[in-house]
């Protein structure tokens, strides 16, 4: 089990007992154990009449002929209906009568003598705004179908765009703001963008990011005139460059902007964006999601995962960046059809205080909180009397997600921020998923810390071998999904056969290729999931996946170094920290300033997000006799299980501890 303190294994075995439901928050969609049994035994013998009954509670211009169509690894969902993510999430509220309803409220980083600046939209702001930018978007040429890029911090204008996007059917491409301008050019590249959205800056723990000169040095890599336009939203008052022609400001665009521009009923399978995520080869992928089934999978996700009730004061927050697909899923697409207010916060949980996050929570009263185990970890180093200072008495259900969460983490999230009272739900699901596919459901599911505990309704997950046969309790093997979900990824951008190699190529069954999430699990005796982590060179770092091969090559493109290996190592607060072991070019020495120096490197080229945690300079990398550099070796000297001279400005020789492992390492 890759957690950072290896006692999940002493918490199952040990202490096998279920912690007692609680009852905060009732009245639950689902009331029992017993209730979610029956519903997902039948789910599973018959997917296509459980998704055709959620399906029904949204809005379709045309109804579907049918619910699905597979072969595998083709999925078709709600084949021949047309609808609108932007009209479910928005415009069907205010026909309902429900405009003058807050449907995002938003809070900013600065923390002025008035307090944060705070917004609230209603459906009928939302309505109007992303109308008015829809037809922005028309006027600058984006067709249906169009890529748009999205390159923003979280402020109210990142959700109108992605909304005015979904409205005229527009493929989004957002792109996390602490992604470099090369990863930025990558994702233009790939997606033949000819549109980017952006900002001045963002505020980040009291600095700004700056956006628009990322994206102006992101637009030089791609040469000029491939992208046309770029629309920037004031929001730093941050200097930036200007190409006459080419930019845009968005108070400029928007102010004479017609705001009547109806939701363009959309084929359930066509594309409604694109998210780049690393795999364990190459550039990171787009995966390709669409508009009906998605839409029906995390609006049901996030109904059942949060107890999502309309009318029931509810305010829900999830910390996520919309830049990743959390954020998608569970700010936006999956909470707003649920007529339950989302909560948007701009900037850091310690800013300008540790205590940020609680005060959130009291001020706005929020009930349902989601947010990864990183941060938890954070808090918990941070100190206790930071939670205490504030009333969390609002909160229902707190939500994780992102890897697998150490039991102390859980024990601390339950007790110190739910006081013991609300139940947690640990959803595990991945870009590719669109939504959850092992979580607990508040007041149904006992919960274990450290477990995902049960699939969603629908989601044939099973741990098994490489012939597809089910390995045993408490036995290890590889997490697949036997059957379609409507949430499934439709494929790669632009490269079917990395869509079928990385998912579809390791497992068949009965013949058939069945999805591979890419993860070890095992299942308990009581049939509880446990995530033991990636089976592939990705690496989980505060949530966030990268792979390994990116940051070497990064790594090898500066002068300095001839070869790089990237693993991941034990992190207190990440989880995984990025370990890696590099050899020299001639004419370099190993020291302090060209470590800081690589580090920078790899923000340039990558983000913030892959800086190493560790750089360890050697003459050369221990390899196997064949060749291939022993990895399982780096990642114990990583950990520190096997000590090896650390003197921080020499070289040093791993090839001797090397000898003394046995060969044939992969
Ligand atoms: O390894 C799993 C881990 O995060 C991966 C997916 O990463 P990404 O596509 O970036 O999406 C993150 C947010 C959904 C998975 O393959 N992971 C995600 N959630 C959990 C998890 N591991 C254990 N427990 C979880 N709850």
């Amino acid at each position: 089990m890759s957690t950072s303190d290896g006692n999940i294994e002493s918490i199952l075995h040990e202490d096998r007992s279920f912690d007692p439901m609680p009852s905060k928050g009732a009245p639950w969609h689902i009331g029992s154990l017993d209730e979610y049994k029956e519903l997902y035994a039948r789910s599973i013998e018959d997917p296509a009449a459980y998704w055709s009954q959620a399906a029904e509670q949204m809005h379709w211009y045309n109804h579907w002929r049918s619910v699905v169509s597979y072969e595998a690894p083709d999925a078709k969902w709600f084949v021949g209906g047309t609808t609108n993510l932007c009209y479910n999430c928005v415009d069907r509220h205010v026909k309902d009568g429900f405009g003058d309803q807050v449907g995002i409220v938003w809070e900013g980083e600065p923390v002025g003598d008035n307090g944060p600046e705070i917004l609230r939209l209603t459906y009928a702001d939302l309505q109007r705004e992303t109308a008015k930018f829809a037809n922005v978007l028309l006027a600058h040429g984006v067709r249906r179908g169009d890529v748009v890029t999205i390159y923003m911090g979280m402020i109210p204008e990142l959700a109108i765009a992605v909304l005015a996007c979904a409205r005229i059917g527009a493929v989004h491409s957002v792109i996390f703001g602490g992604f470099s301008a090369q990863a930025i050019a990558d994702r233009i590249e790939d997606a033949n963008s000819k549109i980017v959205i952006t900002c001045d800056g963002a505020w980040r723990r009291g600095s700004v990011v700056p956006l628009k000169d990322n994206v102006d040095e992101a637009l030089e890599l791609v040469g000029e005139g491939k992208v046309k336009t770029v629309i920037a939203r004031q929001r730093c008052m941050n200097g930036i460059g200007w190409t006459e022609g080419r930019d845009h400001w968005w108070h400029d665009v928007m102010q004479d902007a017609i705001e009547d521009c109806p939701c363009v009923p959309l084929d359930s399978e066509e594309m409604s964006f694109l998210l780049y995520t690393s795999g364990s080869t190459g550039k990171p992928k787009g995966i390709q999601h669409t508009v009906g089934g998605y839409m029906v999978y995390t609006a049901t996700t996030s109904k059942f995962a949060f107890n999502l009730v309309p009318d029931a004061d509810q305010m829900y927050w999830c910390t996520a960046d919309i830049g990743w697909i959390t954020g998608h899923s569970y700010i936006l697409y999956g909470i707003m059809p649920n007529r339950v207010p989302t909560l948007m916060y701009e900037g850091a949980p310690n800013h300008p205080e540790p205590d940020r996050f609680w005060d959130i929570v009291e001020r706005h009263k929020i009930t349902q909180f989601y947010t990864a185990p990183t941060a938890i970890r954070a808090f918990m180093k941070w100190g206790d009397e930071h939670p205490k200072k504030h009333d969390l008495s609002s909160l229902q259900v707190l939500g994780t997600v992102g890897e697998p969460i150490n039991p102390e983490a859980w024990m601390w999230y339950h007790n110190v921020i739910g006081g013991g009272e609300c139940p947690i739900v640990d959803t595990y699901w991945q870009t590719e998923t669109g939504g959850h596919m092992i979580t607990p459901l508040p007041g149904a599911t006992p919960t274990k810390p450290g477990s995902c505990t049960q699939p969603f309704f629908g989601i044939d997950a099973a741990v098994v071998d490489a012939d597809g046969n089910e390995v045993g309790a408490n036995e290890g093997g590889l997490l697949v999904v036997r059957k379609p979900w409507p949430g499934m990824l439709r494929g790669v951008y632009g490269d079917r056969d990395r869509f079928v190699d990385t998912y579809w190529s390791t497992v068949k069954i009965d013949g058939k290729p069945v999805y591979t999430a890419g993860d070890g699990a095992r299942r308990d005796d009581d049939g509880y999931f446990w995530i033991m982590g990636r089976i592939d060179d990705v690496i989980n770092v505060s949530g966030h996946r990268l792979g390994t091969m990116e940051v070497e090559s990064a790594m090898v493109a500066h002068a300095s170094i001839v070869e790089a290996a990237v693993v991941g190592m034990p992190h207190e607060i990440k989880g995984t920290g990025i370990a890696v072991f590099c050899s020299l070019a001639t004419g370099f020495t190993a020291s302090d300033d060209l470590r800081s120096e690589l580090r920078e490197h790899i923000a340039k080229e990558i983000g913030a997000i892959a800086k190493p945690d560790m750089i360890r300079f050697t003459d050369a990398l221990p390899k196997t006799r064949s060749g291939k550099i022993m990895r399982r070796l780096l990642r114990s000297i990583a950990a520190g299980e096997l000590e090896v001279n650390q003197d921080t400005s020499t070289l040093e020789d791993f090839s001797v501890v090397a000898k003394l492992q046995e060969s044939g390492e992969s």
